[in-house]
């Protein structure tokens, strides 16, 4: 029951602009699955206004935040604890309060290795060869968990040849840049190919690739998830490749954030994915 003298918990995504944002969905159905006493709202803050806010956030009746574009990096140095990952990403998605003390971490990196355990539970045994698309702040996620992983070898295809080299200056000579026009040559080695590039996604131009060259063993794993059945996750299937959709990293992210705020630890379960599914769905229609 509901003790009158204790302020319902509330916790908030904090981004600009942050409408599009499905945490709340994620989050309500958790509180009530859970039958919780809590709120989850959005705060669209303006990156001028983002150290007031956070400054703020525990005036404002907040037990913590997720935070989304484009204040992931800027959040790490107002938080006063940054957990190790949050730090390795430069970039932090959930605080938290902890004996008085605002605390950050960057649970993007659990998220996507949950979401490959929990889709296709194995898929890290060889320890070998990934080629990553794409080397942005997401891509920066992904290598960090594949080396947490044990692969030894990631080539990073990414246009701007720069945001490669910065990525293997922070995460050492596993990371192996390569052009696009390389890809091919990469492919034949590769055990797992993963985009975390915006092409495919809803609204961006598409992501053509062959991947004939591909073993037949390969899995393939496009973090976005919208639409959920991305060109690159179609084309994988129709050359008889397991795949992995992006759905269930921005479902398993959510869920050290929502331990923290409301002292529960909650399942992603396939009712949650079907709920956001359904919601994806009636976007694209
Ligand atoms: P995030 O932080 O979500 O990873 P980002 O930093 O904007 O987002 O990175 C987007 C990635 O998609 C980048 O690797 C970008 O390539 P560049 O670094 O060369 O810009 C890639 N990307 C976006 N549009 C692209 C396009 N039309 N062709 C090739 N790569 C593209």
């Amino acid at each position: 029951m509901t003790d009158p003298a204790r302020p319902v918990p509330k916790a908030c995504i904090i981004g600009h602009p942050v409408a599009h944002s499905r945490s709340p969905m994620v989050h309500g159905f958790w509180l009530k699955e859970l039958d919780l006493p809590g709120d989850y709202t959005r705060e669209d803050v303006r990156p001028e206004n983002l150290a007031r806010f956070i400054a703020s956030l525990r005036e404002r009746g907040y037990v913590g935040a997720n935070v989304t574009v484009p204040h992931k990096e800027a959040v790490l140095g107002l938080a006063e604890v940054a957990s190790e990952t949050a730090r390795a990403m430069g970039a932090a998605n959930t605080l938290w309060f902890e004996n008085g003390l605002l605390h950050a971490d960057n649970t993007d990196v659990p998220g996507f290795l949950a979401n490959l355990d929990e889709r296709a539970p194995g898929w890290d045994r060889s320890g070998g060869t990934a080629t990553v698309l794409g080397a942005g702040g997401a891509a920066r996620a992904v290598i960090y968990g594949l080396l947490a992983r044990g692969f030894s070898t990631i080539h990073l295809v990414n246009r701007n040849e720069d945001r490669s080299l910065a990525l293997q200056a922070a995460f050492g000579p596993a990371v192996k840049p390569c052009g696009w026009d390389r890809l091919a040559a990469v492919l034949p080695a590769t055990d797992l190919l993963v985009n975390t590039t915006s092409l495919g996604m809803s609204g961006q131009p598409p992501l053509v690739l062959d991947l004939k060259a591909l073993p037949d063993t390969a899995l393939v794993h496009d973090i976005v998830y919208i639409p959920l059945t991305t060109g690159l996750l179609s084309a994988a299937r129709a050359r008889g490749l397991a795949t992995v959709d992006g759905l269930g990293m921005l479902l398993h992210q959510a869920v050290p954030g929502f331990a923290h705020w409301f002292g529960r630890m909650p399942m992603v379960t396939e009712d949650l994915r079907a709920l956001l599914v359904r919601d994806i769905e009636r976007a694209a229609a």
